[in-house]
């Protein structure tokens, strides 16, 4: 979509994230969209203005400059001389900042200032996003209309693993994009219902039935569609991953839960079944902790089948959602399970992925997957899960228009 004519106010603050904000502007600049800096003092460490600027083709805002600088560009005139603030990254210092309204450099001073709409993409150690003090930040910013973006999983410069990283820059975009979008989105007034993550299975009060699924597809499409203005329900089994932003979460443990939350939640015009829901539980559950025994024979668990929640709504009746969209993890004769899978589920589209333990999908930070419809295959290419998402939700927002 083009930019053409709108600006973004890009604060950039400290982290080894920020290198990813040269990518953002070059995207940024290649939609078309006028971009200026604002470069916080740290951020100064890890890329020099003389970059930024040359990305930006704009005058780059440093404390240094532009405190001394007020003649050319007061604070209150470059906060609102944009249409939307970005920070990326967000570090959680500039966030507490932020949420405490502290004006003491001239990014803080900048976005206490304006009038604009703000997105925040966090960037951090996973225990510094995870710290009540973050967690309360965000929550006040998010309470005042802040938009948040990411932060992502995955393995950290800090030598962690965890929420924490920047999101992707095509997906900051993508947000931003949405964000300046003068009409509401193509899904706006849509309800869309989406499944996410494994289900647990109780064997007895301590144990499970579980699966490797990370929910990191799921909740990517969750973001996706609301990012083109649907009302989303993300009906979640566990998972580590932080909520999407502007999304209803609905967290359950078991496919029974699943199917109950899923059922509450319509009437849907889409439904997006991404969890991998246990296809069996154990037929009792034991009401106490199953004890060993010396010489007692193998333990015997009896399972039972699980409702399939994605035949179930697409099930016709006067509550199917319109497009009913399910997933096929395979890993052999993908087209072909796949699109068996797409007349005896009910649904009208599946998007198959090869899970084969060489292609390091399940559980991984890319997809590549095969969409099929009643007319037909796509192959899409290796993408970021994010990017997938946002490739789906447009197909959805089109076959819905
Ligand atoms: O049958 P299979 O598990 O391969 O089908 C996968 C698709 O069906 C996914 O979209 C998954 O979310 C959905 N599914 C479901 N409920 C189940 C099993 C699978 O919704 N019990």
């Amino acid at each position: 979509m083009s930019l053409h004519g709108k600006r973004v106010l890009l604060i950039v603050s400290g982290g080894i994230a920020a290198y990813k904000a040269l990518e953002l502007i070059r995207l940024l600049r290649g939609a078309g969209c006028g971009v200026t800096c604002v470069l916080s003092r740290s951020a100064a460490q890890f890329v020099t203005p003389l970059s930024v600027q040359a990305l930006s083709e704009s005058k780059v805002y440093t404390d240094l400059f532009s405190l001394t600088d007020e003649s050319e560009m007061g604070h209150i005139q470059l906060s609102r001389a944009a249409d939307l603030l970005v920070v990326a990254p967000a570090s959680a210092d500039l966030l507490a900042r932020m949420a405490a309204g502290l004006a003491d450099d001239l990014a803080a001073t900048v976005l206490l200032a304006t009038d604009k709409p703000v997105l925040v993409a966090p960037a951090m150690n996973v225990r510094m996003w995870q710290h009540p003090a973050t967690v309360a930040a965000i929550a006040t910013l998010v309470a005042r209309g802040v938009q948040v973006v990411g932060p992502d999983e995955g393995p950290m410069a800090c030598n962690e693993f965890g929420p924490g990283r920047l999101a992707e820059p095509p997906a900051i975009l993508a947000a931003i994009t949405a964000r300046l979008a003068q009409a509401p989105g193509p899904l706006a007034g849509r309800h869309a219902l989406v499944t996410s993550g494994p289900t647990h299975e109780p064997i007895d009060p301590v144990r499970y039935l579980a699966n490797r699924s990370s929910g990191r597809q799921g909740h990517a499409i969750a973001a996706a569609l609301a990012a083109l203005g649907a009302r989303v329900t993300l009906v979640s089994g566990p998972v580590t991953l932080p909520d999407p932003a502007g999304v209803a979460v609905r967290r359950v443990e078991t496919a029974q839960q699943m199917l109950a939350a899923c059922q509450a939640a319509l009437p849907a015009d889409i439904a997006v079944c991404a969890a991998a829901v246990a296809d069996w539980r154990v037929a009792t559950a034991a009401s106490g902790k199953i004890k060993k025994s010396p010489g007692a024979p193998p333990l015997a668990l009896e399972l039972v089948a699980n409702p399939d929640i994605l035949a179930t709504l697409a099930a016709a009746g006067p509550d199917r959602p319109r497009l009913v969209v399910g997933f096929a993890a395979e890993t052999d004769a993908l087209a072909d399970n796949a699109a068996a899978k797409r007349t005896r589920k009910g649904c009208d589209w599946i998007v198959a992925n090869d899970v084969s333990p060489q292609t390091g999908i399940m559980g991984g930070e890319e997809n590549a997957v095969h969409l099929i419809t009643a007319t037909g295959t796509e192959d899409w290419p290796r993408l970021p899960k994010a990017e997938v998402a946002h490739r789906l939700a447009a197909r959805i927002a089109a076959a819905l228009a």
